[in-house]
């Protein structure tokens, strides 16, 4: 593949993984990814910002050698996961000469994850700069998107940011730059699955980088915005603590009792004027479940009760939701059980890590009766009053 010029002398080096569907063993990828590399030559110095996943080392050299890259004086780490560092060794083969440039935390993690060996690197501190000729590099160590070692790179005089996960998506596309609503929805499901529980930590970057002058932001993954207030402004809206006048629900059914509830908590709380985002998790992509909670206001939980407990699809959902963070302010449970069990209890105690206020859940025994079908209309009522109560019900 030639690599595609963002401005004269800067270059996309990336590779595109068309077929990749599952990351992390964990995050469904339905667009496939890339792992962006950039290459900047100076008139004295050649740096690449970032690498690819140790699984396309061969293909991402090979790319380097044949668009006639002889020499490469930096490589910048920006994050020490292995999807951007994993080619770093078969680099340092390649071009021995070569010098990973990253912060001291970085550089511990790549030693410590790659068998680096010291003397393969310079460390880089805060707004350090590093010549390259005509341009230079300029280091923001930017912790917790979403490491503890990650920063960002500016090329100073071209004006473009380099912040390698942060702003990105896992988005495989031949357009270089991005373009449409595809961009927007992948962004977005990555800002939801990686980036949602550092919200006050990307609230501060933000801020850090609005005071940079930027032409550019060119990602480690997704396509390069040319247009950066784009993103920057998605993401304004996304860390903001705004919620949406919107219910999450969760659910999962065994024997129909459960989904009884369901369907009429669906058309109560849709009569009261609340959008409603229902996942049937024993068919949900967790992209879209995590994507839904990062505007909603509630999440409501529906699980029968099995084995004395929830419905592991039920665990699995509220361990999830507890781990991702979203600034999700009401929460309740609804569902069935036979003859008795823990599973409001084992649910409540998951989620008890976030700040979310519990409303009074609505656990029957059987299928629903009046009673119960009451129960849940006053369920209902009660979100839309909370919801009102923060100005959201329109
Ligand atoms: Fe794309 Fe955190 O690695």
């Amino acid at each position: 593949m030639t690599l595609k010029e963002i401005k004269s002398g800067v270059f996309w080096a990336g590779i595109i993984d068309w077929d990749r569907r599952l990351f992390d063993e964990l995050i469904p990828l339905p667009e496939g990814t890339s792992y962006n590399s950039y290459l900047i030559k100076g008139t004295e110095k050649t740096a690449l910002i970032d690498t690819s996943d140790a699984e396309k080392a061969d293909e991402f050299i090979k790319n380097l050698r044949d668009n006639g890259v002889k020499n490469i004086d930096y490589v910048v780490s920006n994050h020490a996961e292995q999807d951007h560092s994993g080619a770093l060794p078969a680099v340092l083969d390649a071009y021995p000469e070569a010098r990973i440039a990253t912060n001291p935390k970085c550089k511990d993690m790549l030693k410590d994850l790659l068998l680096i060996p010291e003397e393969k690197f310079i460390t880089v501190n805060e707004m350090e700069a590093l010549s390259l000729g005509n341009r230079t590099l300029e280091f923001i160590i930017a912790p917790w998107v979403h490491w503890p070692e990650t920063m960002f790179t500016y090329l100073r005089e071209d004006k473009i940011l380099f912040p390698c996960d942060f702003l990105g998506s896992h988005l495989a596309t031949s357009n270089l730059f991005a373009k449409d609503e595809l961009v927007y929805r992948a962004a977005k499901r990555y800002y939801a699955e990686i980036m949602m529980p550092f919200r006050t930590s990307i609230k501060k970057h933000l801020d850090r980088i609005g005071q940079l002058n930027i032409d550019i932001i060119a990602p480690s993954h997704g396509p390069v915005y040319d247009k950066p207030g784009f993103i920057l402004d998605a993401y304004r809206d996304w860390v903001s603590d705004e919620v949406r006048n919107e219910v999450v629900l969760a659910y999962v059914s065994m024997h129909g009792s459960t989904l009884a509830m369901v369907n009429y908590f669906i058309n109560s709380l849709v009569e009261k004027g609340i959008t409603v985002k229902p996942f049937n998790l024993t068919k949900t992509d967790i992209g879209e479940l995590a994507m839904a909670l990062v505007d909603a206001a509630t999440i409501v939980i529906a699980s029968p009760t099995v084995l004395a407990g929830p419905h592991p699809a039920a665990v699995y959902t509220a361990y999830l939701v507890n781990a991702l963070r979203p600034k999700t302010r009401f929460a309740s449970v609804i569902g069935s059980y036979g003859w008795g069990g823990k599973m409001l209890e084992i649910i409540t105690g998951i989620l008890s890590n976030i700040k979310i206020e519990l409303i009074e859940p609505v656990i029957i025994k059987g299928f629903p009766r009046d009673e119960n079908f009451k129960a849940l209309e006053n369920l209902a009522g009660s979100i839309a009053e909370k919801h009102s109560s923060l100005n959201i019900s329109k």
